[in-house]
């Protein structure tokens, strides 16, 4: 059986004790099937992901950071949620995209190339005190240049520096197909919601990266109450995914 190990465990006190307790724990599973990171461990897991060679050769060519490297069970959710609408006559989009990691696993999953369909993606690429989501790492004036680049072999990729919601009235697509909204931002994540909701198309898939994450409950208290008022409920994941098929 195939495991896949990180150390990647978000607001833990004691990272090496956190890190020491889950050795003890992992040592005493027979069965292989581990998957430990991003605030997951499981065992005695098919863990199918992983046999998946497209999946897994985008992964290991975009995921660098062991931050991304933990996120492997998010991307397979991405792949899977954007696959299943292949079929669908719309467009890709992700808010926001940081380095376009996430958004070019999928494109690369799908093979984006080899359709008809565009991938818009949305970032501010920067970051300023008093900004309503945390800055990042790779945050900074080379980051927008440095996602062009990333999605240079992709033709019908569209990568838009700006405020979103703002931003979505100059440059958005009318059908969508699937919709990765990951803004760490209740008020952009919501207005984006909003303006894309009608634009997706039944059958369409909405992936929220931050569901199912504490930190983040103020979006899923927002999401949640948005989606119910039109008769729909995310199901949220063990990944703290939440994931709507429309
Ligand atoms: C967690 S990152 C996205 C990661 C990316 N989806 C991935 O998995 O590779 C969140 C991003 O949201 C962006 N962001 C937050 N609020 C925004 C807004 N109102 N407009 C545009 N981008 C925003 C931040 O700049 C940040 O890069």
């Amino acid at each position: 059986m195939k495991n896949h190990m990180t150390s990647v465990f978000h607001g833990v006190v004691d990272h090496a004790a956190f890190c020491s307790g889950l050795q003890t724990a992992i040592n005493q599973v027979t069965s292989g099937g581990v998957f430990v990171g991003d605030n997951i461990f499981t065992f005695s897991r098919n863990l199918s992901f992983l046999d998946d060679e497209v999946l897994m050769s985008a992964f290991n060519k975009y995921a660098e950071t062991d931050v991304e490297k933990s996120s492997l069970w998010r991307y397979s959710v991405l792949a899977w949620a954007a696959k299943r609408t292949m079929g669908l006559d719309g467009d890709l989009v992700e808010c926001a995209c940081y380095k376009g990691v996430s958004a070019r696993i999928v494109a690369d999953y799908v093979d984006l190339n080899a359709t008809k369909k565009s991938i818009y993606l949305y970032d501010l690429f920067e970051h300023e005190d008093g900004m309503a989501h945390h800055d990042m790492p790779e945050h900074g004036e080379n980051l927008y240049e440095n996602v062009k680049k990333r999605f240079s072999g992709i033709q019908n990729a569209k990568i838009t520096k700006g405020e979103v919601p703002q931003i979505l009235h100059e440059i958005a697509p009318q059908n969508i197909s699937f919709l990765h909204l990951d803004l760490n931002n209740v008020e952009a994540e919501t207005a984006a919601l909003e303006f894309f909701w009608d634009r997706v198309l039944p059958g369409g898939s909405i992936v929220f990266d931050d569901y199912g994450w504490l930190g983040y409950k103020r979006q899923q208290t927002a999401e949640c109450a948005w989606l119910s008022e039109r008769g729909y409920q995310a199901l949220e994941l063990p990944t703290g995914q939440g994931l709507v098929i429309k």
